[in-house]
């Protein structure tokens, strides 16, 4: 519910407005935040991050876990109000391994997800004690179960498995199909052999299965396709082995709202229907029902965030949208230039006005495929107005750059009208913190 004086439009994208007719956003001014905190600003709705985690939390019941796939967005603050949500952690590198031990989060929470990871990240995860290790092919599974014994230490795994489906969604961001890069191969029997290769290592310890289909997907049926296949994998494995399953991770991947249309099914509805899908368990051969992970990313924080930018320039030429410059772009959100994907804005220092011209949204970067958005209907727009494009919470900041050498954003995080920051804007000194001008190069004679 809008606060007292706030007003809310109901259609997308979710204009909330006070009382000077400014966006706001977890209850802040988006005005007083840039003239706080300067642009682009990353801002990052604190209240709509919790929501969410509890609505996974609540779906998920005592059925299993949701693992937070830090991979969206991930900072020290970020990974603090998911452990205080309750929830777990889905990594894959040891930069985030690092980022959450940092932060303090429970490494027994974590998994660690990776299709090359290196002999340094295996060891962090065995001396840390994570989780899980989500293994991925059987190069990975002799170095982990060799470093396992190396430490003396039992390390519980699942086995990731590419289980041949298909999700409706960008060609980059699909992980199912066979061909895919990821995990055993189902169809051609790698995954029960690789089952069968952990078994016989003494340290590490058999939980379960993972696969995970794609990201931005806006429709349930595939998961729930997913789920049946990978109990039926759980199947043959236990006829085989005699091995009961007792997790089964189906991965993240649900969609959100980026433009009007979008339709995601809730996270209730996601998580009741997979539960229910394949879980049968019950009669027959088939095992019993393994506890559940899910390791959703971009529907924990895709939609907490909004980017705010200054116009710097619009160049109006008849016939074409006008190109209105803001001062970031593909470094700070390169998603339309990696997939072409979409996203709504308004302008924050008067949202509610009518749209009056079509305009094509560009950023500062020296490239012709800069944009982020390619069409877009808004008021006049002159420089010095702010645009706030919504859904950035996901895959911006965590896909950020500082190509052409313009330092990163800052990023805030917004709760009942408050802001803090939680990563600083970089400065020109963090340009130059990594060179080096070798001795070679220091005379210029
Ligand atoms: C193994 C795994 N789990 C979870 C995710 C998170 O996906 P999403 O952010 O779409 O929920 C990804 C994304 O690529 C992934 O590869």
């Amino acid at each position: 519910m809008p606060q007292q004086g706030l007003q809310q439009r109901t259609s997308w994208p979710p204009v909330v407005t006070n009382e000077r007719g400014h966006l706001v956003i977890g209850g802040a001014d988006a005005m007083d935040l840039v003239e706080r905190f300067g642009t682009p600003l990353y801002v990052l709705d604190e209240q709509a991050v919790r929501v969410r985690c509890r609505a996974y939390r609540e779906a998920m019941g005592g059925a299993g876990v949701i693992a937070y796939a830090a991979k969206a967005l991930c900072t020290q603050a970020v990974l603090r109000i998911v452990d205080q949500e309750g929830l777990w952690l889905d990594l894959v590198s040891g930069g985030e391994l690092h980022t959450a031990l940092a932060a303090g989060f429970p490494p027994e929470r974590v998994l660690l997800h990776g299709n090359n990871k290196s002999d340094e990240e295996l060891r962090l995860a065995v001396e840390t004690g994570v989780g899980r290790v989500v293994v991925d092919n059987f190069h990975e599974l002799e170095r982990l179960a060799a470093m396992a014994r190396r430490f003396g230490r039992r390390v519980r795994v699942l086995l990731r498995v590419a289980p041949g489906v298909e999700a409706h969604t960008h060609e980059f961001i699909r992980t199912g199909q066979q061909e895919s890069k990821f995990g055993f191969d189902l169809a051609t029997g790698q995954a029960l052999e690789a089952l069968e290769h952990t078994l016989a290592e003494p340290y590490l310890e058999w939980y379960g299965f993972h696969c995970h289909i794609g990201s931005q997907i806006l429709a349930v049926e595939p998961w729930e396709q997913a789920a049946r296949i990978m109990m039926d994998l759980a199947a043959v494995a236990h006829q085989r082995t005699g091995q009961v399953m007792r997790e089964l991770d189906l991965g993240g991947g649900l969609g959100i709202r980026y433009v009007p249309g979008d339709e995601p099914p809730s996270i209730e509805e996601t998580v009741r229907r997979i539960r229910a899908a394949g879980g049968g368990g019950g009669g027959g051969a088939r095992p019993p029902v393994p506890g559940r992970i899910r390791g959703p990313g971009r529907s924990i924080v895709g939609e907490a965030g909004v980017t705010l930018y200054t116009v710097g320039s619009v160049k109006r030429v008849r016939g074409i949208p006008a190109y209105v410059a803001v001062d970031g772009g593909m470094a700070d959100n390169p998603r339309y230039a990696l997939y072409r994907a979409l996203y709504s804005a308004v302008l924050a220092n008067r949202p509610l006005e009518e749209p009056r011209e079509r305009v094509c949204l560009v950023g500062r970067y020296c490239e012709s495929g800069d944009i982020v958005i390619p069409e877009l209907d808004l008021p006049v727009v002159e420089p010095g107005d702010v645009v706030a494009v919504f859904s950035t919470g996901a895959y911006n900041y965590s896909m950020s750059s500082q190509y052409n050498r313009f330092p990163r954003p800052a990023m805030v995080l917004v709760r009942d009208g408050e802001a803090e920051i939680i990563v600083e804007r970089e400065t020109y000194e963090d340009l130059l913190r990594h060179d080096r001008i070798p001795p070679s190069l220091q005379s210029n004679e």
